[in-house]
């Protein structure tokens, strides 16, 4: 069983051997939270920057009742994955994409942020300590989840005294059950995610439980997840709950521009550039819903869901379907991406890092 963590003991990970893996059943994969060895921390006070973390054993963490991130909501999310090469190391993607992306969340919920290199560092020693727990070649991977919370007690509204700097990990394999099974997306016209002004670019903490309601909704119904509409005309497509979203048409691929209410996904940063290069005309433009429904193709992207094809959208009592054969440029798009994700395609532009 975990044990429960003492940030004053400092544990050393054992060196594993290459071939030593936690004893799980990989071909049955999910993604779930599944407690793995060690965490990594770090701590700093208001006016501090980020000095010196370690790991510790994964377990429950001590919290003031009057934490800033349990009253006030002031936390920051990052979701970064490892995989397992054929050699027995382990590729990290992008990691420095989602430091900066930390770092400017952290500057809009007025918290220090670690600095890239310290993130970097954290992310490179949580997944080598929890080397036991990345699947096999072809399985899944190691998520990791960065969090930057706001620990310090406050009651009035102001920024935390106190910030934390955590790492943990589990093993996932898809998102979504049925794997690669195209996607069944609802238009929602009621919620909306994020306003002009808000901090919906932001990978907050605060934004993912407000967009519970509408997915529960969805899934009620049958639906995988629920596409979110613009809050001020409600007819501009913006993204997923926790997803970035594309349309195809013809040779162009199309995606809501990040104009401060669209996640600035790493996963879509990359898939627009790998569209690029398979010759591809990509937009990052404002899309209607009525350009949705007229697309070829509908796909979505992000860190835990990686691309996944859309097969079926329905807006206001109507379904539409789109291409998801295995021909498809989703499918074209999505083997690229893991390809280079998992080193069986060459990284020529340097986004893998290897441990
Ligand atoms: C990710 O894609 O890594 C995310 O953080 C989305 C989350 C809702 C699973």
């Amino acid at each position: 069983p975990p044990v429960s963590s003492s940030l004053q003991q400092v544990y050393e990970p054992p060196a594993y051997s290459d071939d030593e893996y936690a004893s799980l059943d990989w071909d049955n994969l999910e993604f779930g939270l599944m407690p793995t060895d060690y965490m990594y921390m770090m701590k700093c006070s208001k006016d501090e920057n980020f000095k010196q973390g370690q790991l510790s054993r994964f377990g429950n963490i001590e919290l003031s009742p009057s934490a800033g991130v349990l009253n006030y909501g002031q936390g920051i999310l990052e979701g970064t994955k490892a995989y397992r090469k054929e050699n027995g190391s382990l590729l990290l993607f992008r990691p420095d994409q989602h430091a900066i992306r930390m770092k400017i969340g952290a500057e809009r919920m007025c918290m220090p942020s670690p600095s890239i290199g310290q993130f970097i560092d954290a992310v490179k020693q949580t997944a080598f300590a929890n080397k036991r727990w990345v699947p096999p070649p072809g399985k899944g991977s190691l998520y990791m989840r960065p969090l930057l919370i706001g620990t310090g007690p406050i009651l009035g509204l102001a920024p935390a005294t106190e910030y934390t700097f955590l790492v943990y990990a589990s093993p996932v394999a898809n998102y979504f059950k049925g794997g690669m099974a195209p996607l069944n997306f609802y238009i929602e016209d009621e919620f909306t995610r994020a306003c002009p002004g808000g901090a919906g670019a932001v990978k907050s903490i605060s934004n993912y439980a407000p967009a519970l309601k509408a997915l529960l909704r969805a899934k009620d119904r049958g639906f995988s997840d629920v596409l979110y509409l613009d809050s001020v005309n409600k007819k501009f497509l913006e993204e997923a709950s926790a997803c970035n979203v594309f349309i195809l048409k013809g040779n162009l691929i199309s995606t809501p521009a990040t104009n401060g209410t669209i996640l600035a996904g790493i996963t879509r940063k990359s898939i627009i550039d790998i569209a690029r290069d398979l010759g591809y005309q990509v937009k990052e433009q404002a899309i209607l819903v009525d350009e949705l429904l007229d697309a070829d193709e509908v796909f979505c992207t992000g860190t835990a869901i990686g691309v996944a094809p859309v097969g079926g959208v329905t807006y206001q009592g109507r379904r539409i379907q789109f291409r998801v054969d295995n021909d498809s440029v989703c499918q074209e798009l999505h083997t690229t991406l893991v390809g280079i994700q998992t080193g069986l395609i060459e990284d020529k532009k340097g986004w893998t890092v290897e441990i």
